[in-house]
């Protein structure tokens, strides 16, 4: 029999303090709780998991059966099913409020032997993040910075076809992996990693994913390590925000994207988060007539905002070709990225 009321309210309180071990929230709040029944005697839990297969869905049935041994309750099953991908997309404007409000109790890598650590995101997938990152890093490498690139992006990486990588990372002696080097800047992506997938790959989630990288990647000294993170404002970019030490962010947008720009959830998150906004690079800015040498102005870029424009990047025929031009330019930004 399916219990309800007071009796329902009792069992849910005495779980309400158990929380799900992989995302650090009340199991209740996040709605993981399907139902309680009686039979015989026996109380059963029906718990839905966010992750098919979790690993960690024996600790929960551990804390469930413990609370409520504490509350009398001896014949306990703990009986586990799936959420749906509509379950999982409610829970997950759960997951952002809690976050954004107890940062605190998220736990936060240390900075390491790197100066500083610089994520480059939008809201908006497809305006350039990744090819902006590669830019600066060569940018900040040509001024003489020891650079380094994690790319955060887990389900759609594109630093390692960027920058032409065909090698993959390494474990040293102490298990920590050993970024590949090209052109003297130290890049990891999850694209290198499948000879040492053991090591990474501890937790399902990506957000697990991410920090992993970061933190088991042997980065040695740097001045700047940028991160090129997935678009929106899904898990992953505020996993990075919550427990990266992130000293400062780069918005990357182009003309069209400007005008909806601000007050974008993503500007909200950083800022929330305690993140400084560095500034916006327009990306697809503008494009040079082959012929003529003109400088033409794509879409309008005629709306203020509060933020430094950083640079302007044209529109690229032939990204190698053209970018002596954008690395100029880009100086400026770096300048203001390592003083700032
Ligand atoms: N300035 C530019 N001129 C011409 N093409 C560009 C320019 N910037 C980016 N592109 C092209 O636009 C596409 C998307 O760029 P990129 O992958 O850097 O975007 P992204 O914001 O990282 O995308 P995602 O959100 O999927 O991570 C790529 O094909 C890239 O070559
Ligand atoms: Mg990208």
């Amino acid at each position: 029999m399916k219990l309800e009321g007071d009796r329902l309210k009792g069992i849910i309180d005495a779980i309400e303090p158990i929380k799900d071990p992989e995302i650090g929230l009340s199991i209740v709040k996040l709605r993981m709780i399907d139902s309680v029944e009686e039979e015989n005697g026996k109380t059963k839990v029906n718990i839905k998991l966010t992750v098919p297969g979790c690993p960690l869905s024996s600790t929960i049935e551990k804390d469930v059966k413990k609370a409520l041994k504490e509350r009398g309750y001896d014949d306990v099953e703990v009986n586990f099913g799936f959420m749906t991908k509509k379950e999982l997309d409610d829970i997950k404007d759960v997951i952002r409020k809690e976050r954004i409000t107890m940062p605190q109790s998220i736990e936060r890598y240390e900075k390491k032997s790197i100066k500083k650590i610089i994520a480059v995101y939008s809201a908006k997938g497809g305006v350039g993040k990744s090819t902006v990152v590669k830019l600066l890093a060569e940018t900040a490498n040509s001024m003489g910075y020891k650079t380094g690139i994690l790319d955060c992006d887990i389900s759609g990486p594109s630093i390692t076809s960027l920058f032409n990588i065909k090698e993959r990372a390494y474990a040293d002696k102490d298990e920590k992996i050993i970024p590949v080097i090209k052109d003297g800047i130290e890049i990891m992506s999850v694209d290198m990693l499948t000879d040492v997938e053991a090591i990474i790959w501890r937790g399902p989630l990506v957000s697990s994913a991410i920090k992993q990288m970061y933190n088991d990647t042997n980065w040695g000294e740097l001045d700047i390590l940028f991160l090129d993170l997935p678009p929106g404002t899904s898990d992953a970019p505020i996993t990075v925000f919550q427990s990266i030490p992130v000293d400062g962010t780069v918005i990357v947008t182009t003309p069209q994207e400007l005008s909806n720009l601000i007050g974008k959830k993503t500007i909200v998150v950083a800022k929330s988060l305690n993140i400084p906004v560095i500034g916006v690079i327009e990306n697809m800015s503008y494009f040079v007539c082959k012929k003529c040498g003109e400088k033409n102005e794509i879409g309008s870029s005629s709306v203020k905002i509060s933020l430094p424009m950083l640079a302007k990047l044209p529109f690229f025929n032939d990204l190698n070709a053209d970018k002596e031009e954008s690395i100029k330019g880009l100086k400026i930004a770096i300048g203001r990225i390592v003083s700032g």
